[in-house]
């Protein structure tokens, strides 16, 4: 709606996230801005409370209307939910390669993405979640991307995330789902705060 832009500040160092924000937040009219911000994560197996964490210490530093820190994982059925919270460590240490070899000769290949994004902004703080369900593939495929992209097919497709446009994975993805339910709370926050402003005048 014309007049009706309302900004979200992502703290992230991740550039990849901060693209495929702005390609599923931009349609919405949403922006998305980076936002500096310290790094801190506390371990925990709630990717909720690791995202509102990081906020709360992201708006502390650096406050604007709304900060918002994602934090997501990929969890294997197989694995019994492994790596979910500790993905980024598992991608710096195994990598897609390690992950593949985990799964060896392991014909249930179920998985699921989940992501939380936590937005903190004067007097409220809110996490949103998002899940994207597929399969882990027998072999990376594609250049696109990040992390796992390249071994995480989603459901009903035969290409992996890697294969994609930003475009194409944020019709199925875990972080473009919590994202766009972030931003459609803050488009109803901003008209709810118009709409109160014009009553009081
Ligand atoms: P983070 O802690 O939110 O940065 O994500 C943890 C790890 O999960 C990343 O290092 C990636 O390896 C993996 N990951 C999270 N989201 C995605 C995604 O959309 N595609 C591929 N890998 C992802």
């Amino acid at each position: 709606m014309a007049g009706s832009r309302v900004t979200l500040w992502l703290a992230t160092g991740n550039r990849h996230k901060l693209e495929e924000a702005r390609a599923a937040l931009e349609p919405l009219g949403v922006a998305v801005e980076p936002l500096e911000a310290e790094k801190l994560e506390i371990q925990s197996e709630s990717l909720e409370e690791i995202a509102l964490f990081a906020a709360r210490i992201a708006y502390a530093s650096n406050p604007r209307p709304a900060v918002a820190v994602e934090d997501a994982g990929l969890f294997v059925k197989a694995l019994n939910g492994f790596p979910g919270p500790y993905s980024s460590y598992t991608y710096k240490t195994l990598g897609v390669e390690g992950l593949l070899k985990l799964l060896e000769g392991v014909e249930d290949r179920r998985a699921c993405f989940r992501s939380a994004v936590a937005l903190v902004g004067p007097g409220y703080e809110k996490v949103f979640t998002g899940e994207a369900c597929g399969f882990i593939a027998e072999s990376p495929k594609g250049s696109q991307g990040f992390g796992f992209d390249p071994v995480f097919i989603p459901e009903g497709e035969e290409r992996s995330f890697a294969e994609m446009s930003l475009e194409e994975k944020n019709r199925y993805s875990h972080r473009a789902k919590a994202l766009r339910a972030a931003a459609e709370w803050l488009i109803e926050r901003a008209e709810g705060l118009r709409g109160g402003a014009a009553r009081r005048v």
